[in-house]
């Protein structure tokens, strides 16, 4: 697959694990002018709130809200209704809430589309990384592999409608075989050649991930712990094209 740079910025979700909007803002000076994706999860939204993906979006920004909704149908439909208004373009909800609760964020979505808007991707979390083999079966109280659990949701996901699923980079292959080429695979779990694991253990390389067919990769830590962000980026869109 060859990409041009535009094509592989925006293919990379630069994970914004802030503590405060004024961090995020000076990553965002750093890395002005390159067309990433940016990624706001639980700390930064929490934190700084819909303020600062509207600022992402008035930078022309493309915003994934990580913000992995798990309620009652009626209440994932509210929040999916805001988080639209809000002007994401990704956010993703828990396949573990069920196919009722994904079809009521679909619902959500659609009540809140005003005219001429695209419609947000949503996307379902299967089975976190973190979770071990051990908690599946012992804690969680679900049989089989991790795998098989993986692949179950994101099969859940795609007939409640969902437009794919974060996922390990190493699970794209079986979730496309499952789900269907068109179905989007988001994978954490990047580490370019050389960067620290940090507490990632099952990685894969920009280059790797994009070779099984990953059509979002989320990188964090070799981005934003960087001593020259913009540099550890431009080295990893050099690996993309
Ligand atoms: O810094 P690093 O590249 O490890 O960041 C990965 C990002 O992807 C973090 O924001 C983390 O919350 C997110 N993520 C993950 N594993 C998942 C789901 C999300 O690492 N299964």
């Amino acid at each position: 697959m060859v990409l041009t740079r535009e094509q592989a910025a925006g293919k990379v979700m630069v994970a914004l694990d802030y503590a405060d909007a004024a961090s995020a803002q000076r990553l965002l000076e750093e890395l002005q002018g390159i067309p990433c994706y940016m990624k706001v999860g639980m700390q930064l939204f929490y934190a700084a709130g819909p303020a600062f993906v509207e600022l992402l979006k008035s930078k022309g920004y493309k915003v994934f809200l990580d913000v992995k909704m798990h309620d009652i149908p009626n209440t994932v439909k509210g929040g999916s209704n805001s988080v639209t208004k809000l002007g994401v373009d990704m956010f993703n909800v828990h396949a573990a809430g069920g196919a009722a609760m994904m079809e009521a964020a679909l619902e959500g979505v659609d009540a809140a589309l005003s005219a001429g808007q695209s419609k947000p991707t949503v996307i379902a979390v299967t089975q976190l990384t973190s979770t071990s083999q051990a908690t599946l079966n012992d804690e969680i109280g679900i049989a089989g592999t991790v795998e098989e659990a993986v692949i179950r949701y994101a099969r859940l996901a795609k007939g409640a409608g969902l437009d794919g699923v974060v996922a390990s980079p190493m699970e794209v292959g079986s979730i496309k075989a499952a789900c269907g080429a068109e179905f989007q695979t988001v994978t954490p779990g990047i580490r370019p050649a050389g960067a620290a694991l940090n507490d990632q253990s099952r990685i894969m390389t920009p280059g790797e991930a994009l070779r099984q067919g990953t059509d979002y990769m989320v990188i964090g830590r070799p981005i934003t712990a960087a001593a020259n962000p913009r540099e550890a980026l431009e080295n990893i869109l050099k690996e993309l094209v």
